[in-house]
């Protein structure tokens, strides 16, 4: 693994932070490549440290318990699927459930009710009845499916009552709220973990254990995405409901965890190299006022305007000097991907569909994997595969949903913590601020507070600290 962090960029950061300080409140401007120290200076408000919110919660195990006791908030698309896995999941019960819908409450209590357990408590007075799950005893564990705008203040609400809450993606859509998130799980000792499925997906595990193994060498670039034609999605009764918003006013990569998490576990992110700085150009809107012009001239909708460009493309590179592409494209009609790319000084791995590289292979090909499959598959899918294969994603959602559970049940430390949480998420307003700006660097904000440095290893049994 290269080590750059001590070379120019780390005091070059230093002093336009010492620039930062001298100026005094320099608001939301991003790092451009003027030459005054002003200009050059990080954005207070997204890289400028902040004053910890209580104890880290790196390494910090669950209490092990041999039941985990779960609320759910949110049963539409993702909470239908999330509730059906959990229910086949063992020790595992599910005590109250809570939806604006009634109806959709009702479905999860007789969903929860076939799997043989007693009929959850249900909430839907209103859009802050989540209050009153959270405030129950007989939680570990709350569960939030959401739209996006909800996440922090159910995920603040859980944790503020004493649960760990497993929110999904994107945690949070501001710097500001990425910052709540951490500094309330440090203040009331419970996790935030965001359900990043994808990082438990059968070619990502694989993946991980080749970069393990060395296979790769030392890795110098991964690519990530999330390039998936929602079109219909956001004209339906579900997402459309809300998701269409997020395209009326922010330009950047809006949804950037399921590219990203798996590359943050290849290239030890938060455990050894940190995302330092990120440059982000959209290109322009075409695909969804397309779909919008399609409409009855009757619907209220064909007055929808868009301010996001169909394909984001952002760059970041991290503190060990790796690059990571990450793409963000859900309008334009064309096949799934995620890239899921991963170099190295002696070979590469693309996905979509999955390919290898292995220096001295002879020729210059891409190759299939499917002689690596068996030394590198990973052993949550040796034990898992046939379960999971019932599940959504590929099975990835059961691997997650068990695996996860697996870690409260035995009091290990969470594959993935609210620091993960936070710098998955940022690059949605980063990449925005880049944008505005023209395609000027911003800098992250160091959310471990300098305990990023760690080299630890994700997915595995860690060391016991103090259990919470
Ligand atoms: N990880 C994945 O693969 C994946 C897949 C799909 C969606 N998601 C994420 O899951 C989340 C939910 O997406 P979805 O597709 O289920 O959307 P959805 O619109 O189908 O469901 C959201 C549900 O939340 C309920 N809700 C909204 N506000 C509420 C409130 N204040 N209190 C209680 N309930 C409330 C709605 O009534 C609805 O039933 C989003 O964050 C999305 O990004 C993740």
């Amino acid at each position: 693994m290269g080590d750059e962090k001590k070379g120019p960029a780390v005091s070059r950061r230093r002093v336009l932070q010492s620039a930062a300080a001298v100026a005094g409140g320099l608001g939301l401007k991003a790092i451009g490549l003027a030459p005054s120290a002003e200009a050059q200076a990080p954005p207070a408000t997204t890289a400028a440290p902040r004053a910890s919110g209580g104890a880290t919660m790196i390494g910090v195990p669950f209490e092990p318990r041999p039941v985990v006791r779960i609320g759910l908030i949110g049963h539409g698309g993702r909470g239908t699927s999330l509730l059906h896995d959990l229910l086949g999941i063992p020790g595992v019960t599910v005590n109250a459930v809570c939806d604006l819908v009634k109806e959709r409450v009702e479905s999860a209590q007789n969903e929860v009710e076939k799997a043989g357990q007693k009929r959850p408590q249900g909430y839907s007075s209103g859009e802050h009845d989540f209050e009153n799950l959270v405030k129950r005893d007989d939680l570990d564990v709350v569960y939030i499916p959401t739209p996006w705008r909800w996440h922090v203040p159910m995920a603040v609400a859980a944790m503020e009552a004493g649960k760990h809450a497993f929110v999904e993606v994107p945690a949070a859509t501001t710097i500001e709220d990425c910052w709540r998130l951490v500094e309330t799980s440090e203040k009331t000792r419970r996790h935030c973990v965001m359900l990043e499925n994808c990082c438990y997906g059968e070619n990502e595990l694989m993946v991980l254990n080749m970069v393990r193994a060395g296979l790769f060498g030392d890795l110098t670039h991964a690519e990530g995405a999330y390039l998936h034609d929602l079109r219909k999605v956001l004209y339906d009764d579900h997402e459309g409901l809300w998701r269409r918003d997020e395209h009326f006013t922010r330009n950047g990569n809006l949804y950037p965890t399921h590219g990203l998490g798996p590359v943050a576990h290849y290239l030890d992110i938060n455990r050894g190299d940190r995302f330092e700085r990120l440059v982000s150009l959209s290109s322009k809107e075409a695909s969804l006022s397309a779909t919008r012009d399609k409409l009855p001239a009757s619907d209220p909708r064909r007055k929808d305007t868009f301010t996001c460009g169909d394909m984001n493309t952002s760059i970041i590179r991290t503190e060990r000097g790796r690059t990571v592409l990450l793409q963000h494209d859900v309008v334009t009609p064309r096949p799934y991907s995620r890239l899921n790319h991963v170099a190295g000084t002696k070979g590469a791995f693309y996905d979509y569909p999955p390919r290898i590289f292995v220096d001295g292979s002879g020729k210059e090909e891409w190759a299939s994997v499917k002689p690596y499959r068996k030394q590198y598959e990973h052993a949550l899918w040796t034990r898992l595969r046939k379960l999971a294969s019932k599940s959504g994603h590929g099975g990835m959602d059961y691997v997650m949903s068990w695996r996860l559970l697996q870690c409260v049940r035995e009091g290990l430390v969470p594959d993935m913590d609210v620091y993960d949480a936070a710098a998955w998420s940022a690059p949605a307003p980063l990449s925005e601020e880049s944008v505005k700006s023209g395609g000027s660097a911003v800098e992250f904000p160091d959310f471990t507070r300098g305990r990023w440095q760690e080299p630890r290893l994700v997915l595995v049994g860690e060391p016991a600290r103090t259990a919470v």
